[in-house]
């Protein structure tokens, strides 16, 4: 998923770090999870994770990719409306996939809001979704929402069907990879028709937990034997930049406003976006956590200067710091750091 701060494509490098630095570990806390790239890779090694996210979105993603350890049977689901099976290998989940990809299309809070047929009465009509598109999303929702009050799919079923519309729904926005501005003309991507897409289901036979909330009232109670840190690096709250995802996630009905239709965030802010409530809090996990292995993976024009990061992880032990080079997300390529087209990761490793 185009998410700021993905690590999919860092993660390997971030594991041979830690190989090459002695860090081992069964069990393995992702504190600021995002999409889940972090855990879903250290699961796949074997560990049992812990995972967490203030933003629900990412917590649907952490319960189908990191608490649900099977592939879905969809068994009520079957037996009430008797799937066609799509291909000879195709699985219960591909056969839902499919089903939900053909029902009729619905104008639910998505059209209403983010296309422009729908938002037509305000002054710039929203152009993040295709009129049919919204439709095809609002649909999705709302049948995913009817399975689960009828009780026709499980619990992890149903954040399972969640977190393949949230994958999906990426692939045709029609935004510069974040929500918090549309474009003004159709990108090719938008303009497809939407089809949901299923996930891969990460098999594992540990009990893994996952939370969604301040991951600061976490910190003390999750003992681990390495604590991973990825939190946002500069000012940018991460919930302005993804709250159609989050009220798709939600499907709350909120009340929205401005030009991009942006739900309210006040609880969602986190402290590490901000420089001096970034080292406090800092300061506060790595003197509060249980493990003892602290991992911080932070951008090298993060607002939390080097020199203030290591001086405060080294009150608690041994530090040492590891960078990895790469290439500039295309929405952060803004302002001064226009020219740069790389920039490093910092792997920070505290041993306790
Ligand atoms: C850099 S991203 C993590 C990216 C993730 N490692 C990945 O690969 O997708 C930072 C994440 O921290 C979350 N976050 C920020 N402050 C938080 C807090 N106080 N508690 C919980 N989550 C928080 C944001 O919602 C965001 O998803």
């Amino acid at each position: 998923m185009r998410y700021i701060g993905n690590k999919e494509n860092l993660v390997e490098r971030i594991d041979n770090i830690l190989v090459s630095n002695n860090v081992v570990g069964k069990s393995f806390f992702d504190f600021f999870a995002g999409t889940t790239s972090v855990g879903r890779y250290f699961k796949n090694k074997g560990l049992r994770i812990y995972s967490n996210d203030i933003l629900y979105f990412s917590y649907c993603l952490q319960k189908a990719y990191i608490e649900n350890n099977s592939e879905p049977k969809f068994s009520l689901l079957t037996n009430e409306l008797n799937f066609a099976k799509t291909s000879f290998f195709s699985t219960p989940l591909d056969n839902v996939v499919e089903y939900l990809n053909n029902i009729d299309d619905v104008e639910g809070f998505i059209y209403w809001n983010y296309t422009p047929e729908g938002s037509k009465n305000i002054e710039t009509p929203r152009m993040y979704f295709s009129n049919e598109n919204g439709r095809r999303i609002d649909a999705i929702r709302q049948q995913i929402e009817a399975w689960k009050m009828n009780h026709l799919i499980t619990e992890s079923e149903y954040f399972i069907l969640l977190a393949c519309l949230i994958e999906s729904v990426s692939f045709y926005s029609n935004v510069a990879g974040v929500y918090s501005a549309f474009y003004k003309k159709w990108d090719p991507r938008a303009i497809k028709r939407f089809q949901l897409r299923p996930i891969r289901i990460c098999n594992s036979d540990k009990h893994n937990c996952v939370f969604n909330t301040n991951s600061l009232d976490l910190v003390s109670k999750v003992n681990a034997d390495i604590i991973y840190i990825d939190p946002p690096y500069n000012g940018r709250q991460y919930l302005p930049n993804y709250h159609i995802i989050e009220t798709i996630a939600k499907y709350d009905n909120p009340s929205v406003k401005g030009v991009a239709g942006m739900r309210e965030y006040s609880i969602e802010k986190s402290s590490f976006c901000n420089s001096k409530t970034a080292l406090r809090d800092l300061d506060y996990i790595a003197s509060c956590t249980p493990c003892e292995i602290l991992i911080l993976s932070y951008n090298s024009e993060g607002i939390m200067p080097q020199q203030s990061i290591v001086e405060i992880l080294s009150n608690y032990g041994e530090v040492s710091l590891n960078e990895i080079e790469y290439p500039r997300f295309k929405s952060n390529s803004n302002g001064l750091s226009k020219t740069k087209k790389h920039i490093r990761e910092q792997i920070y490793i505290l041993k306790k």
